[in-house]
């Protein structure tokens, strides 16, 4: 493969410092790197780290007459085999979705023909705002890819979405970029659940859990990206919809049971919901009033096992079932009994004690247990955990 080269344009946001480890990532992947910093950017770090470390030149300046004569800005927008924004600032996007070209970096990026892919960083309410919504759906549309933005704790102080990805998830999209996964799935059919189920109490009240769904998501998009047709069901959750996927929503675990059963016969199910494993055996159709003497009692019924009905299923089992288990100890112990329990051919067990913070996070350390054997990961962000879940699940069923 040819050397690949990205044009890095660094926008003015506290995240900016990560893009020099970008930079060095990029390196020690063979990935050429030239960049471009906004004025706000050079407030954050130095032209020179920047040249430093890529190796190359740093543009910064439109009217600059040096720069224009060695490079105008139309052949730098065209030279690179991909334009990397990174930190993407809110005020960059709105820029990119309104096309307008007040400085170099806007102005490569409207006169460019590559594939571009924008890392957005910026403070919560930022990135909750509706305008910057309307932007990042715009430039999604115009065929913008995107990774991140995390939620994490921010420089700010405040806690939510908005962190920019780390630099190694930037660096893996970007490959994903140069090296579309190999359609491996094509013409297979993959199920997933994801997220938490909502068991009525009364109108307005329910029994539920914390579960992001983010690791059943990225399972989703890692799917659509190696061909499969993907069906995710999915719990209440608040995250943006995997392009490519059919997403059927459900609330309760008897509707996903229902929605699962009408997908089969599938290739691959992969059971990553949080399902709640009691209901109220009669939610109320009025919402619950205090009567002054003490606390209702409500009577619970056991859920129906999802995972375990359709592993266990008589026919149109799939041809791969994978479950997953979420402890807080014992993790590898517990998974294997999971796996003879409920009749799956592998269980991903993840320990989900607060200390892990995987719920809820973007990251996870994973065990493979299996007939095998028990295989450990190291610690990956969901999305790299979903696209090695998926090419081994490929691999498996193609040995099948
Ligand atoms: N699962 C399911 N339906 C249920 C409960 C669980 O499909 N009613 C699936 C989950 O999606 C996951 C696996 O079973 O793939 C393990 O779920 P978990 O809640 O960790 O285990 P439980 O079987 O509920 O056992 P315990 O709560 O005792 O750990």
């Amino acid at each position: 493969m040819d050397k690949k080269s990205v044009l890095l344009i660094i926008g003015g946001g506290i995240a900016a410092f990560k893009s020099l480890e970008l930079i060095r990532l990029l390196k020690t992947r063979g990935i050429g790197v030239t960049a471009i910093m906004t004025k706000a950017a050079e407030q954050f770090v130095t032209p020179l780290s920047v040249a430093s470390l890529s190796g190359n030149k740093v543009y910064g300046d439109l009217f600059s007459l040096t720069d224009e004569i060695e490079m105008g800005h139309i052949e730098l927008s065209r030279s690179a085999d991909l334009i990397v924004v990174a930190p993407a600032t809110a005020d960059l996007i709105a820029k990119m979705a309104n096309g307008l070209a007040d400085d170099l970096a806007s102005t490569t990026l409207l006169a460019t023909d590559k594939k571009v892919l924008i890392a957005p960083a910026m403070n919560v309410r930022m990135w909750q705002h509706a305008a910057t919504r309307r932007n990042v759906a715009k430039v999604t549309r115009d065929g913008v890819a995107m990774v991140g933005p995390n939620d994490g704790e921010m420089a700010c102080g405040e806690f939510g979405p908005g962190r920019m990805a780390e630099p190694s998830e930037i660096a893996a999209a970007i490959e994903a970029q140069f090296a579309p996964a190999a359609r491996t799935l094509q013409g297979r059919k993959v199920l997933i659940t994801a997220g938490p189920t909502h068991e009525p109490i009364d109108p307005v009240r329910y029994i539920g859990n914390n579960s992001s769904g983010k690791q059943g998501y990225a399972i989703a998009e890692a799917a659509v990206a190696l061909g499969a047709e993907t069906v995710l069901v999915s719990g209440p959750v608040s995250l943006p919809l995997p392009p490519g996927a059919q997403v059927m929503p459900v609330e309760t675990a008897q509707a996903m049971l229902k929605l699962c059963e009408e997908e089969l016969p599938c290739d691959i199910a992969i059971f990553a919901a949080a399902v709640a494993d009691w209901r109220v055996a009669a939610a109320s159709d009025e919402k619950i009033k205090k009567t002054g003497s003490g606390a209702p009692k409500l009577d619970l019924v056991e859920n129906p096992d999802i995972l375990k009905t359709i592993a266990t299923a008589k026919s149109k089992r799939p041809k791969i079932v994978v479950g997953f288990a979420a402890e807080t100890e014992n993790v590898i112990e517990n998974a294997k009994k999971k796996l003879a329990a409920k009749g799956c051919d592998l269980i991903v067990a993840n320990d989900v004690s607060p200390a892990s913070g995987v719920m809820g996070g973007d990251s996870n350390t994973v065990h493979l247990v299996s007939a095998k054997g028990v295989e450990t990961w190291p610690r990956l962000s969901k999305r790299d955990v979903a696209q090695r879940l998926m090419d081994r699940l490929a691999a498996m069923l193609s040995a099948t």
